[in-house]
């Protein structure tokens, strides 16, 4: 096996590059955006890192191995000779799946049992659908590509929200997002429309050095040469403060507040947090110094109707010019339209992000005064 191992960090397509300036802050080897992800290396102990502590990852591929195959049975002799024990053990079942490109091997689900069969009878692993361990091969232009997924359930799953809205946004978008709009940890944030409280949670935990992954289980713990007790101990490492500012999340439904005080209290920031229903006609800018209004109003598609939605946007746009001088605002819309509808000073807008079937899009404004 290489050594450092190659690292894929899957990311939100259109956010590659915030995710490399988030995988660089962090100390990981010189991260390189590309399609659908970041490229980067490392060991195990980088691998577990990753996972615990990167908060725009989806997941963290590790690439295992390489090699040609123009055909089945050559892909078989290739499979069985990899080091699986390296890397998976013989107790623990494991599930393949792949995908095939341009290739002469054009059937997936045959390049897959090739792949499961030669890890059972070199190994001894149980192959399984529904196994934590997930082997992905992908063969494009005839080059296999053999990864472990080091994640398990996807990383947005932080382990500690039950309550979720109507229409919730993923927390490592959610930490995209922020980080786009310039957020470290260190303003007053205000999310007026927070549904489950995605945005405020996000923030809040920044603010207070808090590891993303620190409450969940990893498909890595169930690998060789996993080690409990340095786990334990990198666990034990995040750089915990106080935050110096105070998160905001207002939403009319008072369901949605519920659910976001439940979901900051369970995630250990609840008394950072401040969550009150009312309307957007409501929304006053909190005592102190200016900061960040970031906001995923409803869109059309999702709920409500299109047409109401631009009173709704208008009455948002009026509310933060009239009172919010001198905060910066992040509106996340899969509808330009709906967004223009606000009357803010909007910068050229970021890359469209696919989000839950719909393409998103972040819009930027700084209001003057
Ligand atoms: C797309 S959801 C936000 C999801 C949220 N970002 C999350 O991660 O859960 C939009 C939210 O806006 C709220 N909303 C709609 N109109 C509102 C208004 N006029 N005032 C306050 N909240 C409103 C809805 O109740 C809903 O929770």
């Amino acid at each position: 096996m290489p050594d450092p191992l190659p690292l894929f960090l899957v990311a939100p397509p259109g956010l590659e590059p915030v995710l490399a300036a988030e995988a660089c802050e962090k100390g990981f080897a010189d991260p390189q955006p590309v399609p659908g992800g970041v490229e980067t290396s490392g060991d195990w102990p980088e691998i577990w890192r990753a996972n615990l502590a990167l908060r725009g990852a989806a997941r963290v591929l590790v690439r295992f191995a390489e090699f040609r195959a123009m055909h089945l049975a050559q892909l078989d002799k290739r499979a069985r000779k990899l080091d699986w024990g390296a890397v998976l053990r013989p107790d623990r079942p494991v599930r393949v799946e792949a995908t095939c490109r341009k290739s002469r091997i054009y059937h997936a689900g045959a390049a897959a049992q090739r792949v499961s069969r030669a890890i059972t009878e070199t190994l001894g692993c149980p192959v399984s659908d529904t196994a934590e361990i997930v082997v992905k091969l992908r063969i494009d232009d005839d080059l296999c590509t053999i990864s472990l997924d080091s994640t398990g359930e996807a990383l947005h799953k932080r382990g500690h929200k039950p309550a979720v809205g109507k229409a919730p946004m993923r927390e490592n978008l959610a930490a995209l997002f922020l980080r786009q709009c310039g957020f470290t940890g260190s303003e007053t944030v205000v999310d007026p429309m927070c549904g489950s409280g995605t945005f405020v949670i996000e923030a809040a935990e920044v603010a207070s050095g808090l590891f993303p992954g620190r409450s969940r289980r990893f498909a890595f713990e169930q690998l060789a040469g996993f080690q409990p007790e340095e786990w334990e101990a990198m666990k034990a490492g995040a750089r915990q403060r106080v935050p110096q500012a105070r998160f905001f999340g207002h939403d009319r439904d008072a369901g949605a507040i519920r659910s976001s005080t439940q979901n900051a209290a369970r995630a250990g920031v609840g008394a950072h947090c401040a969550f009150a229903c009312q309307p957007i006609s409501a929304l006053e800018p909190p005592p102190g110094a200016s900061g960040l209004v970031i906001v995923n109003p409803p869109y059309g598609a999702r709920i409500g109707n299109r047409k109401a939605l631009f009173s709704v946007y208008g009455a948002l746009g009026q509310v933060l010019r009239e009172r919010f001088a001198g905060w910066r605002v992040g509106l996340v819309t899969s509808d330009g339209g709906l967004a223009k509808a606000t009357g803010l000073p909007w910068q050229a807008p970021g890359p469209t992000v696919a989000h839950g079937g719909l393409k998103v899009t972040l819009w930027q404004a700084r209001l003057g005064g």
